[in-house]
């Protein structure tokens, strides 16, 4: 036993509360974790990135994500670093290495490090792999049922956006644009289009039918955003993919964001005026209940 106080018990907390990390094939502290200034992830913004959750140590959703990590290394021309066991492995293994009941696991892949700065692909470069794994704070449903306040904002995102890169300057600008005006999201209008939150995928709800606008180049196909959709549908929610105007935010009866480390949000105020009747909606309630029992049975290892 070690006394509280003492040196070795000192280092044993310290020990305890280190973040591991995985670096091109080696498990480090998060200190030791370096890369090249000369890596293109760092110079360019050229590589792709998954974030996903895991309740209880098991990971939401994992083939989905993989398969977006996938289509994402795909659209940029990467080759796959590594095979869907390899990443599993990783995966597992900094959860374990890492404390928490529930914690988000960030991976990316960068085109890696070239002798030169040059914006043209170098030849036979090896991609660099970085994941790490993040608390993910539980948070009540009373807690979450008082909603956040919103802005919209003019989508000023390239027409890829269906790509999960780490190039994210237009992403944060925006985010910061809400933050400044005292919101956690700011929810993206292209062509007098809803598209996607700064980092979520959006839903409204109008007489009582759950809508989110078709995947396509202009946003993320949110693998919280499918799941949202497919549970919907199983316990008969009416819900639809298709344009949703500008304009129909003002008069929705709800409106949700959705992402890996907000779950599902209510948004209870756009640019300072009420959601509905300005709190968290019928919809809302019943599908948080489903999803939190969707949690619940994944953290029994029964998804
Ligand atoms: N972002 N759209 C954008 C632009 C996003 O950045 C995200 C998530 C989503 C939701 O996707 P998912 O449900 O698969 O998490 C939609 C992550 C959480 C991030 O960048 O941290």
């Amino acid at each position: 036993m070690h006394k509280s106080g003492s040196p070795d018990f000192v280092f044993w907390v310290h020990n305890m509360s280190q973040r591991i990390v995985y670096l091109n094939g080696q498990y480090l502290p998060i200190e030791q974790a370096q890369v090249s200034v000369l890596d293109r992830g760092f110079l360019f913004g050229d590589g792709v990135y998954e974030v996903i959750p895991a309740y209880g140590g098991h990971l939401l959703r994992l083939p989905q994500h993989l398969q977006r990590l996938q289509n994402s290394l795909d659209a940029i021309q990467l080759v796959n670093p590594l095979s869907k066991d390899e990443w599993i492995e990783i995966l597992q293994t900094l959860l374990t290495k890492n404390q928490g009941q529930d914690q988000s696991v960030y991976l990316q892949v960068t085109r890696g490090v070239a002798e030169q700065r040059d914006h043209s692909f170098p030849d036979a470069i090896k991609p660099t792999v970085f994941v790490m794994a993040n608390l993910l704070p539980a948070q009540s449903k009373d807690e979450l049922a008082k909603g956040v306040a919103a802005i919209t904002v003019d989508d000023i995102r390239w027409r890829a956006c269906h790509i999960k890169a780490i190039a994210l300057l237009a992403n944060t600008l925006l985010r910061q644009q809400a933050t400044a005006a005292g919101a956690a999201e700011a929810i993206l209008i292209r062509d007098g289009l809803v598209t996607e939150g700064a980092a979520s995928n959006v839903f409204i709800v109008k007489d009582h039918v759950l809508l989110t606008p078709p995947v396509g180049p202009t946003l993320l196909t949110g693998v919280t955003r499918d799941l949202i959709l497919e549970q919907a549908k199983l316990n008969g929610i009416d819900c639809a993919e298709r344009d949703i105007a500008e304009g129909e935010l003002t008069q929705a009866d709800e409106i949700w964001l959705s992402s890996s480390t907000r779950e599902i949000l209510p948004v209870i105020s756009l640019n300072g005026d009420a959601v509905g009747n300005g709190q968290s909606g019928p919809i809302w309630n019943r599908m948080i209940d489903i999803f939190q029992q969707y949690k619940d049975v994944l953290r029994t290892g029964a998804e």
